[in-house]
């Protein structure tokens, strides 16, 4: 996958900006506060239809303005597509290849984006929720309508919690609310287990390589199912419903949904160790860098080209050893690189590099590889 261009309308402190990429790494630089994580919000929304950022989009158009407009032109499978996102004050069109599309559905998965921030080096460390966040994204992009079991899971999660909170719980929509939950959680339950299995076996090689060999990384699904290889969706949609039913008393007493996918998280050790309780810093941030070069691996795999990789503010984090690994493991994929230190131009091969000087909501000027 590659990103050709990117084209703003009022986004954020861009007013209107058009942009040629490098098809190898693009390096954005400028001071804080002046726009470079704007840029790779925007390329970020061409892939998931919202931002990273903000659950709010009018937060995005331009202060002085009623709405706003970003499309970029990609290669994908070596043809040329085009992804248009306009958000106006209450509305918000998206359009794959000049077609609106109806549902976030339609448009995940055409254009694949990684992004990795300072959250994600913590990604191990931080708790169950952003773990599970990164495998929400992760297999949305990769099996769309996983993100259409999701939400239907979590509404009916909404109003099964809603009225458990009531003051007469009816039995009746108990039974319709937990049937549902069930049909949907056996989904996900099946789905996060394969996307598990296959990036534990992906990371597994790659931390390997990242620490010279001396560390086994290994990954496995935690879920109150204890979710084997050999459940099918019948099983598990059996034991996900007895649970549910047999926690019916706890759950209204305590007014909340005590079993499902809403709790899952994932194991993570290394050398046999639970990282999160024994890793040090270093190996934690190691572990986090390893999980999420499986997981540009495993777009590869499934989707049979790399995913673009944005790295927002990350390479500051990173010490000078662990900056070359990722550049050198990456040289296959397109890079978005945003930082404020210019220092690290160092570290990039000039002749496949773009960088972008960034100045209050302008780039003020374009220093090409090779120049
Ligand atoms: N809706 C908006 N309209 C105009 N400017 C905005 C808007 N949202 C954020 N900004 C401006 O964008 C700048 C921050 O951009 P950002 O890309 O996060 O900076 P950085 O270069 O540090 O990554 C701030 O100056 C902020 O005022
Ligand atoms: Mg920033």
């Amino acid at each position: 996958m590659r990103l050709k261009n990117l084209q703003l309308v009022n986004f954020r402190n861009y007013k209107n900006l058009h942009l040629e990429f490098n098809e190898k790494v693009n390096l954005l630089v400028g001071k804080n506060g002046q726009g470079k994580t704007n840029i790779v919000e925007a390329i970020y929304m061409l892939s998931f239809g919202k931002s990273f950022r903000t659950n709010k989009d009018k937060e995005i158009i331009n202060f002085d303005s009623e709405s706003l407009y970003s499309g970029g032109n990609y290669l994908k499978y070596g043809r040329e597509c085009v992804i248009e996102i306009a958000i106006g004050k209450n509305k918000k069109g998206i359009k794959v290849n000049k077609i609106h599309v109806q549902k976030i559905q339609e448009l995940l998965g055409n254009f694949n984006v990684v992004i990795f921030s300072p959250e994600d080096l913590r990604l191990v460390k931080e708790g169950p929720k952003e773990r599970r966040s990164f495998i929400d994204k992760e297999i949305s992009q990769i099996i769309p309508k996983y993100y259409n079991y999701l939400t239907n899971y979590n509404k009916v999660l909404f109003q099964r919690n809603k009225l458990l909170k009531s003051n007469f719980v009816d039995k009746n929509l108990l039974d319709v609310y937990d049937e549902s939950l069930a049909k949907y959680g056996s989904y996900i339950y099946i789905m996060r287990r394969d996307f598990i299995k296959k990036i534990a076996n992906i990371a597994i090689n790659i931390h390997k390589n990242l620490t010279g060999g001396i560390e086994d990384l290994s990954i496995t699904y935690k879920n109150q199912l204890d979710i084997s290889d050999e459940d099918n969706i019948n099983m598990i949609y059996t034991r996900f419903l007895e649970k549910l039913i047999s926690s019916r008393d706890h759950d209204i007493e305590t007014r909340t949904t005590r079993y499902g996918i809403h709790k899952d998280d994932l194991n993570i050790c290394i050398n046999r160790l639970d990282v999160r309780l024994y890793g040090s810093q270093g190996q934690q941030r190691t572990a986090s860098i390893s999980l999420k070069l499986s997981e540009i691996e495993l777009i590869k795999n499934e989707v049979g080209e790399y995913p673009v990789l944005i790295l927002d503010d990350v390479f500051s984090e990173l010490d000078e050893t662990r900056q070359k690994l990722l550049v050198d493991n990456l040289s296959a994929v397109q890079m978005f690189i945003t930082t404020a230190e210019v220092s690290h131009k160092s570290i990039f091969n000039k002749s496949n590099t773009t960088i972008f000087n960034i100045d209050k909501g302008k780039v003020i000027s374009i220093e090409n590889g090779g120049n």
